[in-house]
This record gives C-alpha cells, structure tokens and sequence, in this order.
C-alpha cells in the first residue's frame, strides 16, 4: 500500500514538473531575450513576487532591469511565458492601433455565474457587446446624475475631516478614501445610504470589505483561491473553488435583486447604476452612437461592425445588473481609494501646490454648498495635480493583453502566438524627457496644455478600447472628495507621514507605513 501511495505521489509530481517546465524553451526557439526560467517559480522576478519578497507591480520593473533596451523581450510566471513590450510605439500599437489581436485580458473562467459575467472577465464578442451597452452608464448625462448621491457623501465626510481637525488625530487616508469611495457605491451604485464615517461597522461596509478582501478582510486561503484560478484555471473550476466569497455575494445579490423587483413594480426612480444599467439593457439600440469628449475616448472607440444584442448573450437582466453592480466593488473599490490616498500625499508633501488647488476650489464654488458636475469640469488645475500625482505614482503596475491572433510585431520576424500574455510596461513612458516638461519631478505644470504633455505619459487607466471604463466616475468621485476635504481644511504633514509612499509586497493594494497625516482647520 505505502509503494502505491509513493507511486503516485511522485507520479503527480512528476506531471506537476512536466506541466511547469515544458515551455521553457519557448522564448529561445522564439530568439526572444528572455529572464531564464528554474522550477517552479519561473523567472527570477516572478519567483520574488511568488515569495512575497517585492510586490506584483514591482514584477515587471524587476525585469525590465534586466533588459532596460530591449522592446520586447519575456520572462515567465511558474510555466507561464509572458511578453513584455517596453517601447511607446510598439505599446499604442497593441492598446489600439492593432487592438483586434488583442482585445482580451486574463480571465477568470469561475464556476459562478455572476463573476463570469463580469466585464473584465468576457472576451472577444460577448466582450464588445457588453463594453457597448455599459459605455451608456458613464457619460457626461448619466454622471451628472450621479454626482448627486457623491456630493450627499462628501458632506459626511466633511463633517468626519472636520471631527478630526478638532482632535488632531493622524488619519490614515487610504482608510478614509475607503470610507468616501464605499458610500459613493453604496449610494451611486446600489441605492443604498450609509455613513461609515460615522459607523464604520456597518453591515454594508463589513460585507463589501469581505467581498473585495480588503487588509483584515481576506486570509492566506483567498491568495491560494486567486493563484489557483491565474495558473490553474481548469482545476481551481472543477474543484467549484468559489472565486468570490458566497456569503457577500449573496448579501449584495439580495440588494439588487430586491431593489430591481421593488423598481419595477412600482417606477421608483433614483438615477443611480441600477437605474442607468437596466435602462442600457433596455434601449432598442444595440450600435450605440459613440461619442467622445477626449482623445482618451477617441483612442478607445470600439468597431462595432457585427455588434448583436446583449440580450442574445443569454444571460438574463438580473444576472448582468448584478454583476455590473458588483464589478463596481471589484473594479473601483481598493482603486479609488488608493488613488484619494496617494493625491492626500502629495497635497501634505507640497502645501505650496495644495494652496493653489485650494484657491481654484474655492474660486469656482464661491458660495454654493453642493458642488456640482459642471463645476468639477471647470476644476482645471486639480485636473493636472490628480494626472501628475498617478504618472509619478503609476500603483497598479504594467497593463496586460491576451494575443488572439498570431501578431507579427512590425520591423522584426518574431510572432507573438494566439493564446499568449502580453504586458505593456508604461513606467518609461510616463518618466521620459520627452515627454514631459519635467519627467523627473513631482510638478502639476508637465499637464498644463502649453507644456504639451504626452498623451500617453499617464496610463494609470489603461489606453484603448480596452482602456477602465470607469474611469470618468472614479475621477468625479475623487474631485469631489478633494472639494470636501480642503475647501474648509488642508492636510497637513504629522509624525508617521512618510517621505515615500512603499507598496506591500504581501499586498499590493496597501502602503507599508499607512498614509498618515493631520486635518488643520483653515
Ligand atoms: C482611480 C481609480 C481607478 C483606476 C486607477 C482604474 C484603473 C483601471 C485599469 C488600469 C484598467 C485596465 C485598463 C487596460 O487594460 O487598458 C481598468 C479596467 C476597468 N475598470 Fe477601472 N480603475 C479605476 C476605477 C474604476 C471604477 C470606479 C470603476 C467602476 C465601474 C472601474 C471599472 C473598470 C472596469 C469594468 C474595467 C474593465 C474594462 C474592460 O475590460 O473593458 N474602474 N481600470
């Protein structure tokens, strides 16, 4: 018995071995650079984020040390090979000039419906359908509405920044930009009002925090559940390893469900997502007149041609609102905040510059009392200190395409197969003499027009047809929160304010040392 136990132990880790190593050769039979991979971790850089030893972001500027000159070169996760592409050129060419051989990202082929229907998680067709009909949820119109249920939340807060000027508490603002950005999607997105600001054990906030995992809301077993399913798709399904956890889940569905039902028997209106999102569904129009209001919108227009309707996915509407509902947590969440926490930084590291967002804040609200979408339009140079504080702080590393057609790369004989990863490394473009004024400095002028800024020089919402759809929701959520915290107060350096803000390698949603700083009454 113990032989046939031996026998197939080594057995399973015999194939184990196999499976990982057998594209080893792959980029040399390529004659691609490539990071040399070992069992089982595969490259050096992938082997330091697999031990927890530098952070996912950090994955990929550990290899581009490696060939700083190259434009493409690859380096592989366990038995994965991946591209990486470091050049401007050959990067807009991938997000949209080629983009019909990439129009996917990694996905996660779950044994749940409702993550499967997820945005992020479609692909090819079923994608682009999708993409067209939630394209409605996020314009100009629709955000106006929306604005609303945020400025109803920025009060709270104000009221909070307020309670904490007058005890001068340090605050962590990356656990205060949780507190703004969940209440907005409580409101904004599933017509719910809550204040964690006053009580931050709410049933809502506890249940969005165990469904995204937040610090303190996930355990070792949710990394395993994520390696599984990125690596080992097919297994992590056939074991039914929930890819969410189904108690939140549940929590939420029940929401919306209940929420739809109650809508549509009786018309009630709020013009939150749920609204905006069943009307999408709705609308006859299946080819949605595109529209865009900038160049990042113009570069992400979607070809249309053999565009069916999303009803004929064969998902159902209950399906498809909660999904897109709570894609909002997935997607904005842990974003959003990071993004308030890092702009907080800046604004405590540079009072001089906080001053100047101050006076046009309080120029363009003069003395109304809500803030509206019309005048964070107007809100120019806090448009250009928000831009430069995530080019100098890119937080979520290089983006990331699945090849779906064989694609020569131009002026070379090499073919990046169907099938493979590609990651676009932006940290040069955004740091490149020229491209801004001054690359190399935290300085709000590299967006000013006259300065002509690249573009392409902060890609923290991806580039594309591909590119983050909420981007303009995110965006109005952090100008309001801005509006909210300084037009009465400014932050203020304290004790355990750092000079830089050092991502966690455990987890790459956190900074190592908080972002501490103190509320002062102005
Ligand atoms: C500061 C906040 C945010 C940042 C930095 C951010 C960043 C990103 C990035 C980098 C991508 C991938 C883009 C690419 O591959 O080219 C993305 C995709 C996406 N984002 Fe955001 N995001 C933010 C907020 C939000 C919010 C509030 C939502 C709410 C709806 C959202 C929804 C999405 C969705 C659904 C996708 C996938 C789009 C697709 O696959 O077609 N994001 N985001």
């Amino acid at each position: 018995m113990l032989f046939e136990i031996g026998l197939l132990v080594l057995t399973i880790l015999l194939y184990i071995y196999y499976e990982v190593t057998k594209q080893y050769g792959f980029f040399k039979d390529l004659g691609v650079p490539f990071l040399k991979p070992s069992f089982p971790f595969g490259s050096e850089n992938g082997k330091k984020m697999f031990l927890g030893k530098s952070s996912i972001q950090d994955t990929d500027v550990e290899a581009v040390k490696e060939f700083p000159t190259e434009k493409v070169f690859g380096y592989f996760l366990l038995g994965q090979p991946i591209f990486v592409i470091n050049n401007e050129e050959l990067a807009k060419k991938v997000l949209i000039k080629d983009f019909e051989y990439f129009t996917d990202r990694r996905t996660f082929d779950t044994a749940d419906p409702i993550a499967n229907a997820f945005l992020t998680n479609l692909t090819g067709m079923e994608w682009k359908q999708m993409r067209s009909m939630l394209s409605g949820v996020f314009t100009s119109g629709k955000l106006k509405l929306m604005a609303k249920h945020v400025d109803k939340v920025g009060k709270n807060f104000e009221k909070y920044v307020t309670s904490k000027a007058e005890t001068g508490e340090e605050i962590d603002m990356k656990v205060v930009g949780g507190l703004m950005t969940l209440d907005s999607i409580a409101s904004a997105g599933f017509g719910i009002e809550v204040d964690s600001f006053k009580e931050p054990e709410n049933t809502f906030r506890i249940m969005a925090l165990t469904l995204v995992g937040a610090p303190g809301y996930r355990s070792s077993l949710d990394n395993i559940k994520i390696f599984f399913y990125a690596t080992l798709p097919k297994v992590a399904k056939f074991l039914k390893i929930p890819g969410m956890k189904p108690q939140a889940v549940n929590f939420f569905s029940d929401i919306l469900r209940k929420t739809y039902k109650r809508r549509m028997a009786t018309g009630e209106k709020r013009n939150d997502i749920i609204d905006v999102i069943v009307e999408e569904l709705r609308s006859t129009k299946t080819k949605k007149p595109q529209t865009f209001e900038s160049d990042f919108e113009k570069d992400a227009a979607l070809d249309t041609s053999g565009l069916k309707d999303i009803r004929e996915t064969g998902l159902d509407e209950e399906i498809l609102l909660i999904s897109n509902a709570l894609l909002f947590f997935f997607a904005g969440f842990e974003t959003t905040s990071t993004g308030i926490s890092i702009i907080c930084h800046k604004l405590a590291l540079y009072p001089e510059l906080q001053d100047k967002v101050f006076q046009e804040i309080s120029e363009i609200l003069g003395e109304s009392e809500d803030v509206s979408f019309e005048q964070l339009q107007e809100m120019k140079y806090l448009d250009m200190f928000i831009s430069e504080c995530f080019r100098i702080t890119s937080f979520l590393g290089a983006l990331e395409r699945k090849c779906v057609k064989d694609y020569l790369i131009p002026n070379t004989d090499v073919i990046i197969p169907k099938g493979r990863f590609v990651k676009l490394y932006t940290k040069d473009i955004s740091l490149r003499e020229d491209n801004f004024k001054n690359p190399n400095d935290f300085d709000p002028e590299n967006f000013a027009p006259e300065n002509n800024p690249n573009k392409f020089g902060m890609m923290l919402f991806g580039q594309g047809p591909r590119n983050c759809i909420g981007m303009r929701y995110a965006l109005m959520t952090i100008k309001i929160t801005m509006v909210y915290l300084l037009r009465n107060h400014r932050v203020v350096r304290s004790g355990k304010t750092t000079d830089v803000l050092e991502v966690d390698p455990a987890n790459f949603n956190v900074f190592k040392n908080g972002v501490f700083m103190k509320i002062e009454k102005r």
